[in-house]
């Protein structure tokens, strides 16, 4: 069974997905060990309390800077022997010295069509901003690994949906949550779990 530790910062909708995935036996061969929050107070921590899973809080505010902050989450990670980390809604971007320790065993959860709309600055309701002051027809999520760059690792799964004209941000967010965040990323981790992705000239395949 792999240990899958949950990076939160938020809500933690991603997170449910995640518990309730496995509730139903939809996540094969890993088990969520541990939940690690850059917020206190955040929902999400509710969330992983009524579902009986440890968590642990590492403020971000309580460090000056990424790589002292990155350090201290590599030492919970090594400490919960983490096989897997799911950054679900983490909205801290972290140092190499996590993104090599764990090299294609972190997987994000990125509100948009990457390569659109992704990279430093563009998280949470934001990217839906920008997404309709572009004008986009289609929007979407991707579950990619990731690496020393924001939001550039392999791509795993990608989903999309029909961009509406009355869309706002928020009303576009939920669309792209409900009908691919939610499914995806479980899914995704699934196929981590059963050993069904590759690297195959930095790509990620699903076989
Ligand atoms: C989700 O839409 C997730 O894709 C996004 O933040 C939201 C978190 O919601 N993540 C990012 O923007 C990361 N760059 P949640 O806390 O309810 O899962």
């Amino acid at each position: 069974m792999k240990n899958i530790i949950v990076l939160v910062s938020g809500g933690g909708t991603n997170l449910q997905a995640l518990i309730d995935s496995e509730k139903r036996g939809g996540i094969k061969g890993g088990k969520i060990t541990c939940v690690i929050s850059s917020k206190e107070g955040a929902y999400a921590l509710e969330r992983a309390k009524n579902a009986g899973i440890p968590a642990v809080v590492i403020p971000r505010k309580e460090y000056g800077d990424s790589k002292s902050y990155s350090e201290a989450i590599l030492a919970e990670l090594n400490r919960q022997q983490a096989d897997l980390i799911v950054l679900a809604g983490f909205m801290t971007i972290l140092d190499e010295c996590v993104t090599k320790a764990y090299e294609y065993k972190i997987i994000n959860v990125h509100p948009a069509l990457i390569p659109s709309f992704c990279g430093e600055g563009f998280y949470g309701l934001k990217v839906h901003e920008k997404a309709l002051e572009y004008g986009v027809k289609v929007s979407g999520a991707t579950i990619h690994f990731v690496n020393e760059k924001a939001d550039a690792g392999a791509i795993i799964l990608q989903g999309t949906v029909a961009v509406e004209n009355d869309d706002t941000p928020e009303t576009l967010q939920r669309r792209i949550m409900e009908n691919v965040e939610w499914k995806l990323l479980p899914k995704a981790v699934s196929l981590f779990c059963e050993g069904r992705i590759t690297i195959r000239d930095g790509k990620a395949f699903v076989d």
